[in-house]
């Protein structure tokens, strides 16, 4: 029971990821996203993250749906990781920006062809009449880039959120868990416990 404020969150961060790959967990890059809508009105949803990105995590979505205009629109976000077998949970808050162009494309470009097909298929979080519907936009979208390289499209890409704060918690017989925190200041970090 014991936490090493001395190092930077984000090697924490790291160490809970490594485990919970290294135990063969399903999904264990999902997280919980939260946005916020007009008046205040919050959204959740899981994404999964995509590696680090200058000291903040990335995930890659559609920019015109739902997620995508919220976060635009207003950049506070908040993020949850929780790995069950570990009983360990990271929750993350702060600003997200959108990913520079070319560090989307290069990642577009790593995408199975069916996802890439998919990105252009899917005008996220739109209504629509029924799956027939998607799947015969799929196969003329498969069609006009038959033997071709597919692009990212330009609705498409990656936001990095930058946390400005982070607490790893670790549970503990008895509710006594264990909530380690680090909140931005000026200069570096705050850290501190809190009661779980
Ligand atoms: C395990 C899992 C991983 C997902 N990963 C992503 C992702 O990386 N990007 C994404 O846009 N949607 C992902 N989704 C779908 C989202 O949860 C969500 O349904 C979709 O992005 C539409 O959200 P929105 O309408 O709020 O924008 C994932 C869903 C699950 C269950």
């Amino acid at each position: 029971m014991s936490f090493d404020f001395s190092r930077e969150p984000l090697q924490h961060f790291q160490d809970f990821l490594k485990q919970a790959q290294d135990a063969g967990l399903s999904e264990p890059t999902g997280m919980a996203l939260a946005s916020v809508g007009e008046n205040g009105k919050p959204s959740v949803r899981t994404v999964l993250f995509k590696g680090l990105y200058q000291n903040g995590l990335t995930f890659y979505t559609n920019y015109e749906g739902r997620k995508g205009q919220e976060l635009l629109a207003r950049p506070q976000a908040a993020l949850s990781f929780w790995w069950p077998s570990l009983e360990k949970q990271i929750r993350i808050e702060g600003v997200v920006e959108k990913l520079p162009r070319d560090v989307s494309e290069a990642y577009f470009a790593t995408r199975p062809r069916l996802s890439q097909i998919g990105a252009w298929t899917s005008q996220q979080s739109k209504e629509i009449p029924d799956l027939e519907s998607l799947v015969v936009k799929q196969k003329e979208i498969e069609k006009k880039f038959e033997g071709k390289t597919i692009p990212c499209p330009p609705f498409w890409g990656g936001f990095v959120l930058i946390p400005d704060e982070i607490e790893f918690w670790i549970g503990r017989p008895g509710r006594l868990h264990e909530r380690y925190v680090y909140k931005k200041l000026s200069h570096g970090w705050h850290t501190f416990m809190r009661s779980p």
